[in-house]
């Protein structure tokens, strides 16, 4: 087949839930992947941030293999041996606290907002608020805690009790706290929001606020998480700890898996036996995957190359910054960047792909760069020769 005929195969039998590039990928390895045709691109958005390692970490897939053969699925009434070794490692690399398993990242945050909604329920609290500009999820109460009008719209009427404050704003903020909130939302970086950091003081502030008014601090690192910012969440640079903390994405480094941490100084009877569940939650076959990235992580030294990398790559793109001035600015931390353009990015991103590099722009001006944590100086050179060459056509 080519990619037309799959194409063609959408057309007829796929919802059209998503805008389609004409890109059918067929192959990965590393940041390369090949397209149905045999061609070759360079990968810097790898799975939506979901390939983290890169496609099929050699790790990865020797551990779904391994794991294939003996155990598939254990129901969460038993106990299965690797969703206890992945918490304790999250655990270990995180706070003191304890994991919940799920399927993807709206999911751990629809259960962020249930674990809030039962530990404000003694005292009436269910209200929470979060960030303009957000992304949380498609499920209906992710959507609600979205800060983006167009995720929202037609869904009406969603789930109540969410109010949306602009990110970095204390003030907004402490107006928009009553005392029936009971929960912050945050992500120390947005992702689909533009890749917007969090300032460090405003997160200290909002750490206070939340202890003094007995609130939830959340922490969204679906997208920010294991390793992305050059720590194993980006918390971590922050000094400032969550009292929930949602994982997704590079978790599994390419298998459905999401998490929901919980600080072990909540007190532990909200989410008591049969008050929310998962079937698929943590099951062999993932766990067994996120064990690897870990291991992998650790092995590689791979934090370090984020740090090293996410500097060279920075200092590429503002290289780039100074000779076009459709540029305006570079940001982000470690390897999650991104170039805000003063005009829309779309044409942009169809000529990185059609010069083999795929790239990814959100909020329409902001070109999103997620390279794999294994990315190398090499591959940063052949992707920035690419990037250069679109910028000089235009
Ligand atoms: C910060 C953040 N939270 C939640 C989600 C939702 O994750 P999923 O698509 O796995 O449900 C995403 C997805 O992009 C995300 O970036």
């Amino acid at each position: 087949m080519n990619t037309k005929e799959v194409a063609d195969l959408y057309d007829r039998y796929v919802l059209p839930t998503y805008r389609k590039s004409p890109l059918c990928i067929v192959k990965g390895k590393g940041s390369k992947v090949w397209d149905i045709e045999g061609k070759e691109y360079l990968d810097f958005f790898p799975g939506w941030a979901v390939s983290g390692l890169g496609h099929c970490h050699p790790n990865v897939v020797h551990a779904i293999k391994h794991q294939v053969r003996k155990l598939l699925h254990v129901p969460n009434n038993y106990y299965g041996l690797k969703q206890g070794q992945l918490a304790e490692k999250i655990i270990a690399k995180s706070f003191p606290g304890r994991v919940f398993f799920c399927n993807s990242g709206a999911e751990a945050m629809e259960s962020a907002i249930k674990f809030a909604r039962k530990f404000g329920s003694p005292t009436g609290r269910y209200e929470m608020v979060s960030m303009e500009r957000s992304f949380h999820g498609r499920t209906l109460a992710t959507v609600a805690a979205t800060g983006q009008e167009r995720i929202q719209k037609g869904f009406e009427p969603l789930p109540e009790g969410f109010k949306h404050v602009p990110l970095n704003d204390l003030e907004a903020l402490k107006r928009a706290v009553t005392n029936k909130t009971v929960a912050i939302a945050l992500e120390l970086i947005q992702g689909e929001g533009g890749i917007n950091v969090a300032d460090q003081a405003y997160v200290r502030e909002v750490r206070a606020l939340c202890d003094e008014k007995n609130l939830l601090l959340i922490f969204d690192e679906v997208q920010t998480g294991i390793g992305r910012t050059g720590k194993w969440f980006a918390y971590q640079h922050y000094g400032v700890e969550p009292d929930l903390m949602t994982l997704a994405k590079s978790l599994g480094s390419g298998v459905p898996i999401g998490a929901l941490v919980v600080h072990r100084k909540i007190k532990e009877d909200v989410l008591t036996p049969g008050s929310h569940a998962c079937t698929y939650g943590g099951n062999p076959l993932v766990t067994a995957a996120a064990l690897a990235v870990f291991k992998t992580i650790e092995k590689e030294k791979l934090l370090q190359n984020v740090a090293l990398m996410g500097d060279y790559l920075r200092s590429k793109l503002l290289e780039l910054k100074a000779k076009y001035s459709l540029i305006k600015e570079v940001r982000g931390i470690g390897l999650m960047l991104g170039v805000e353009l003063d005009r829309p990015g779309a044409a942009i991103v169809d000529r990185c792909r059609e010069r083999g590099l795929l790239i990814n722009c959100t909020q329409e001006r902001v070109l999103r760069l997620l390279p794999a944590i294994t990315i190398t100086k090499r591959l940063i050179d052949q992707g920035v020769r690419i990037l250069d060459g679109v910028f000089a056509s235009i």
